[in-house]
């Protein structure tokens, strides 16, 4: 498998295009970092189908529009992964842009 024994951090992959992602590098041996806001439980029943697929990961909270936040998910990563490999930044801030 493509990903086999490499660890990837994917913010925002409780829902939507992030939780897609994640998946799909789960589907390819990936283990998965999976980044969540609010939703626990979406990120909780992303992390099920990662191991449904064969893989493994963990949970991480954070709210990416505080760098402090930020650190603590890569502080997290380090203590459970050692090395990270693959870091998708998907998550929305929810900055108006329009
Ligand atoms: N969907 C589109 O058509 C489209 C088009 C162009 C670009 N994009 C970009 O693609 C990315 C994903 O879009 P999406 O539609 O899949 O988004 P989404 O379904 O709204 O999912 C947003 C994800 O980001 C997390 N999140 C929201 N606010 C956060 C915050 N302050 N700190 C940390 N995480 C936060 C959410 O966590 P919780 O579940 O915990 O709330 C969720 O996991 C975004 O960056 C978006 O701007 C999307």
């Amino acid at each position: 498998m493509l990903f086999q024994g490499k660890n990837a951090l994917v913010t925002g992959s409780s829902r939507g295009i992030g939780r897609g992602i994640a998946l799909k590098l789960a589907e390819k041996g990936a283990r998965i970092a999976v980044h969540y806001y609010r939703n626990r439980d979406a990120a909780q029943a992303t992390l099920e189908k990662i191991q449904e697929l064969g893989s493994n990961g963990f949970l991480v909270q954070a709210d990416v529009c505080w760098p402090d936040e930020v650190s603590r998910i890569f502080q997290q990563v380090r203590s459970e992964f050692g090395l990270l490999d693959i870091f998708v930044s998907n998550a929305r801030t929810g900055a108006d842009l329009l």
